[in-house]
Formats: structure tokens, C-alpha cells, sequence
């Protein structure tokens, strides 16, 4: 595969990898299903998650363009501006973050009280618009470019169609995985949200010939206006491979985010039970656990053939669980 557009970006290493794979053997009896996970939640950086693949490229190509500074957009709890944080300070860059949510937070808890322990810079919205959120990241990257700064901006999640590269690489070390486990996965489940990820994994599928189902689980937005993100990103990514992407390669199902964004459903509290007391795997109540909650609730629909291998990609976030 012509993989030196992964050249481009290297030499500014988060991640530990290969992250494991492995068959989840209580959830699979259980369920009586082949349940297997990527573990992305053991990326090893700054408490992992799939936010250390995209800011392994991230780094890189503020590095390049010479840059000084990251500015990072996302919810108070975010993943994403956590692990900026730490790759600013591991790497010399200062850090800005913008946090956004309904209340300013009375205390520093989990994700926020890491971004402060990294050092970065937080400036709080008090809204839960993810506009609101980039139309101040705007006014703040004009302030510090006027005060000499060399900014370098990344959009929420990280998802861009470079920090999507690190999901394109994370494919082909799932087909790697598989390969050695002579394990062929007919499906990969795993929570959307910013497309990033999922644009990721659906360029590292054509790429890689591969003939099975990503199927997201939206727990950020309304689902057309995502899936229209991921085809929009996918597509850009691709451009770099000069493979196309179909409208029909992207499947997002939205049945399981509940009200909105981190609004907590009973279905996912479940499926964090479930992981924790079943593999010792946590999950978290945003993001993975609601994704698992729509895999459990497949499989108990009785969605998938008995000889079927179905692959749950944990993207991480367990920190948020300290809140
Ligand atoms: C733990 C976790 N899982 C999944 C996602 C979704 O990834 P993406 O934003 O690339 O869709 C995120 C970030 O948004 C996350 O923090």
C-alpha cells in the first residue's frame, strides 16, 4: 500500500503500539456471540484513547509548519484536549484549550484537572453550541497571532483530515491483528462523534480491500449532519490515497446517544456494568459505553449469524468515570 503520506508525519511518537486485540471471552459466553476488542483505550499516553493516534500526525504537522502553539476546542471533559495537552508539553508547544459546556465547573475533576496538570491554558464558554465553542477558538487564534505567536489550530476531536490519518494506520494494524489471529471480523463498531475516527477507519477499509461493516455510534449530534462530516472528511482523506469514497461506505446509527451530547442513558450505564464486571474493561458513560450499549442491544436483536466476528474498537475516555 503507498503509505508515504505516514512518512510526511513522522517522528512524533505518542502512541504505544500495537495496541491488543483480544476476544472478550465472559461478553462473548454471555451474549453467545464472537465478541473481540481493539483496545485503543491502551494507546499509553497521558491515560490513552483514540485521541493519541490523530495527535501523533497533529504534532507532527504543527512541528513542520513550525508552530509554537496548539489551540484545542472541545467540552469541559474532553479527551481530545486532554492528550493536546500532554503532546504540547512533551513536545514544547504551549497549549490553549477552549472548554465549552452549560456551567463552568466549580471544581477540576478527571480530563480537566489533567489539561491543568500538563500546564495548558483553558478559557471556559458557558454553552453547550459547539459553534459558540469555535466562533471564540477564532477570536482567540487571531489574539495570540497578534501577540507573535505561531498558532497552529486544531478543529474539535482533533478531526481533520490530518489527524485522521491516525485512524487510516489504526486500520491497517486491525488488519495486521487480524491476520495474526487468523481471525477474519465481519463488523467494527465504535462511538462517532467528531468523524474523525470513523473517516479514519473508512479510508484504512478501502484501502485495505476490506469487505465488512464499520458501523458508528453517534453520540454527538443529529445524524445526517454527521454522516454528511464523515463522508465530506473521508473523502479528503482519501484524496491523499486516490481512492474514492461511497456514500454508502458510511453507516452511523444514532439510536443510542439518548437527549444529546453526554447525556447519560440507562443503556449505557448498563453496558459500562457490563464491561467492568464481565472483563475488568472500562468504558465510560459519553462515549464507549454508549457504543457498546448499541452492540450489546444488537447482538440481543439477534443481528448477526452465530459464525460472525464482531470487533468493538474501545476509543477510550474512561477518565471521564472520575468526574
Ligand atoms: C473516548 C472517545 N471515543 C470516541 C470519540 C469519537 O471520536 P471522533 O470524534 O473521532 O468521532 C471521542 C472523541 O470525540 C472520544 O473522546
Amino acid at each position: 500500500m503507498k503509505n508515504n503520506i505516514f512518512n510526511k508525519y513522522s517522528g512524533f511518537k505518542l502512541s504505544v503500539l500495537p495496541t491488543p486485540l483480544h476476544k472478550l471471552e465472559n461478553i462473548s459466553k454471555l451474549f453467545k456471540a464472537n465478541v473481540y476488542c481493539k483496545r485503543d483505550d491502551l494507546t499509553g499516553f497521558a491515560f490513552g484513547g483514540n485521541k493519541t493516534r490523530k495527535l501523533e500526525f497533529l504534532v507532527a504537522d504543527a512541528k513542520r509548519k513550525k508552530a509554537d502553539t496548539l489551540i484545542g476546542i472541545g467540552g469541559v471533559q474532553s479527551n481530545f484536549c486532554r492528550i493536546a495537552s500532554a503532546a504540547g508539553a512533551v513536545y514544547g508547544l504551549e497549549v490553549h484549550l477552549v472548554l465549552g459546556g452549560s456551567k463552568r465547573p466549580e471544581k477540576a475533576t478527571a480530563n480537566l484537572l489533567l489539561d491543568n496538570l500538563f500546564g495548558a491554558k483553558t478559557y471556559f464558554v458557558e454553552s453547550e453550541d459547539w459553534s459558540d465553542w469555535e466562533n471564540y477558538e477564532a477570536e482567540l487564534s487571531d489574539k495570540l497571532t497578534k501577540k507573535g505567536k505561531k498558532v497552529y489550530r486544531m478543529p474539535i476531536g482533533g478531526s481533520s483530515p490530518v489527524g485522521a490519518l491516525g485512524y487510516v494506520k489504526a486500520f491497517n494494524e486491525i488488519m495486521q491483528n487480524s491476520k495474526k489471529m487468523k481471525i477474519k471480523f465481519d463488523y467494527i463498531f465504535h462511538a462517532t462523534a467528531s468523524a474523525g475516527t470513523q473517516s479514519g477507519l473508512v479510508v484504512g477499509a478501502k484501502l485495505n480491500n476490506w469487505n465488512g461493516k464499520i458501523i458508528g455510534f453517534d453520540v454527538s449530534k443529529e445524524k445526517n449532519i454527521l454522516m454528511s462530516e464523515i463522508f465530506k472528511l473521508s473523502s479528503k482523506v482519501a484524496e491523499n490515497f486516490k481512492v474514492k469514497i461511497n456514500e454508502k461506505d458510511i453507516l452511523v446509527d444514532d439510536g443510542y446517544m439518548g437527549e444529546k451530547y453526554a447525556a447519560v442513558t440507562k443503556k449505557g450505564i448498563e453496558a459500562v456494568e457490563i464491561f467492568a464486571k464481565n472483563e475488568g474493561i472500562m468504558l465510560d458513560y459519553v462515549y464507549s459505553g454508549k457504543a457498546a450499549s448499541g452492540l450489546l442491544d444488537y447482538i440481543r436483536k439477534g443481528r448477526f449469524l452465530k459464525n460472525e466476528n464482531l470487533l468493538f474498537l474501545h476509543t477510550g475516555g474512561n477518565i471521564h468515570l472520575f468526574k
